[in-house]
């Protein structure tokens, strides 16, 4: 077994935790900074571009000596260095997990199965480079000699998901293709875009790791059969490109072994958007700019790789998500950018963090007797504050949230940008201290407010503050800092999935729906009436197939 299978709850430092938490739980921030006037400073890590504030949650350098010793008892060490090794770590699929290895310089070497992957990498990285040249440059011409100049990225999951939100964050670096991002099986997805477009001056980037995935070939199968109403078969090698493991699938769909960007199974789908999977990326925003999101990355895996835990952002992070989730019984994270070009960012994270860590069962194959992966959700600020931060605020949850800003605007209006930014330090500020009951009978008294009103609004008018954020802020959004920010979730994943002692790598949870949706669809072709189901499946079918 290449990983470790401590049960985190048998371990020492768990212990303590337990009691540490009996005298920490109903201290408020406020009382945590006047005890502690270092705390900010001290609970603060500056790396790089990047600050990353954790004081304003409910912890003291106790919990957090506490958290890095169970980090310890876990063998967290040991793990990150098999994570970079290329040992099979994903034990359950029989695969190595290696996306760090597709932002790793040149001249490193990485084995999986006793082959260095490096070389092969940037094989493909030269291939996405020299295509994405004359894709942008003009020189690759649609098949009746007009220039591309729209791009639809065809794919799911972590073939759709990573490059859509890139591409949308860092569309201040775009250059002229207009890139599109197809992924519902739902028709009306796929035909709401072909209608923008002219076919001759379109490429399509099928992108699906096994070439199997029944959303990706239905929409690729239909684009390809909307592409040939209107031209020739010998076009489809212009127009149509293919991102794959599965290359004799690709191939049998039409695709040329030229046309095809080649990915190993040592990247798992929602960890890919450094591979061939992010070609689109390449393709919007020019070679460069996806290697400069690499380099940020690899300088984030050198960050979490050598730093001590107590000073490692991601690590702390990740200990953080333990420390709410398994003690103060928190059930899901926000996650705010102040930055309408992370609008992407929560729903790519979702996948990342909840296919990742959503398990029950432990890496020895037993029910974990604890709770897992957290729920992640999130919308930028100031948006969502006029949303749903009323429950963050005053509800009953508690939801540790990260708020992650940015010092420069892109295109530099500073008035809104300062307008922005009060926002983000002032929504933290008043998570952390709230308002208390004098403060609310002191502004209504100023308000001229009488007495029976004071009376009945003051209980709706305060807040308990003491709910916990941590304050993300980097120098400005370039796609450096993007790839940084990325790989830091990345490996919050993993040592979340480390101290769970549960399988990170693999995501059995989303087959058995397929399986069913598979055998429904035949029903549904099918005139017979259905069967095997449960009486309410049962009659929805029923009512769908009489009615449509
Ligand atoms: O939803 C399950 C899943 O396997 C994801 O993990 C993956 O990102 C997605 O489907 C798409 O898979 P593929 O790239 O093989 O089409």
């Amino acid at each position: 077994m290449a990983l470790k299978a401590t049960n985190p709850t048998t371990t020492n430092a768990w212990s303590k935790l337990q009691s540490h938490f009996e005298t920490l739980k109903s201290k408020h921030l406020k009382e945590l900074f006047i005890e502690d006037q270092n705390r900010a400073k001290d609970l603060t890590v500056k790396w790089e571009d990047f600050y990353a504030d954790f004081s304003k949650n409910r912890i003291t350098k106790e919990t957090v000596e506490l958290l890095t010793q169970l980090a310890n008892e876990v063998d967290l060490k040991d793990a990150i260095s098999k994570y970079f090794n290329g040992e099979v770590i994903n034990e359950t699929e029989g695969r190595a997990v290696a996306h760090t290895a597709l932002r790793a310089p040149k001249n490193t070497e990485v084995f999986v199965e006793g082959v260095n992957i490096i070389p092969g990498i940037h094989d493909v990285k030269e291939k996405i480079k020299n295509f994405t040249a004359q894709v942008v440059g003009g020189v690759h011409k649609g098949f009746s000699g007009k220039t591309i100049i729209d791009v639809v990225n065809i794919g799911i999951g972590g073939s759709d998901l990573g490059p859509a939100m890139v591409v949308d964050a860092l569309q201040f670096y775009k250059n002229h293709l207009n890139t599109h991002f197809v992924s519902n099986v739902d028709g009306d997805h796929y035909n709401e875009i072909i209608k923008k477009l002219n076919p001759e001056t379109t490429l399509f980037v099928i992108v699906s790791k096994t070439f199997t995935t029944q959303e990706t070939l239905s929409n690729a199968n239909s684009i390809r059969s909307w592409f040939l109403q209107s031209q020739p078969k010998e076009a489809v090698s212009k127009h149509f490109v293919a991102v794959s493991t599965n290359i004799e699938s690709v191939k049998a769909f039409g695709i040329d072994e030229a046309n095809i960007f080649p990915m190993k199974d040592w990247v798992g789908g929602r960890f890919s958007l450094w591979s061939a999977v992010g070609l689109s990326i390449s393709l919007a925003l020019g070679y460069d700019h996806f290697s400069k999101l690499l380099e940020g990355a690899h300088k984030m895996d050198e960050h979490f790789r050598t730093a001590d835990f107590n000073e490692n952002i991601p690590v702390i992070s990740a200990l953080l998500t333990i420390w709410y989730n398994n003690f103060f019984a928190s059930e899901s994270e926000a996650v705010i950018p102040y930055t309408q070009y992370l609008n992407q960012f929560a729903t790519y994270l979702q996948q990342g963090i909840m296919e990742s860590n959503g398990k029950s069962i432990d890496r020895a194959g037993h029910k974990v007797n604890y709770q897992t992966g957290t729920l992640i959700w999130g919308e930028p600020g100031t948006n969502s504050q006029h949303a749903f931060f009323q429950l963050i605020h005053q509800g009953t949850k508690l939801i540790p949230t990260d708020f992650i800003g940015f010092i420069e605007s892109l295109h530099g209006n500073k008035d809104h940008h300062d307008k922005l930014m009060s926002n983000y330090f002032a929504q933290t500020e008043a998570l952390m201290n709230g308002k208390t009951n004098t403060e609310v009978l002191t502004e209504l008294k100023a308000q001229k407010a009488s007495q029976k009103e004071i009376e009945a609004l003051v209980p709706f008018k305060v807040f308990e503050g003491n709910k916990p954020t941590t304050s993300l802020l980097v120098k400005k959004l370039t796609p450096e800092s993007l790839g940084k920010l990325i790989a830091m979730y990345e490996h919050k994943i993993f040592v979340q999935g480390i101290v769970w002692n549960i399988y990170s790598y693999d995501q059995f949870g989303v087959e058995l729906g397929k399986q069913l949706a598979k055998s429904i669809l035949d029903e549904l072709n099918d005139d017979k009436k259905s069967s095997n189901h449960d009486s309410s499946t049962q009659n929805l079918v029923e009512f769908y197939k009489k009615n449509c």
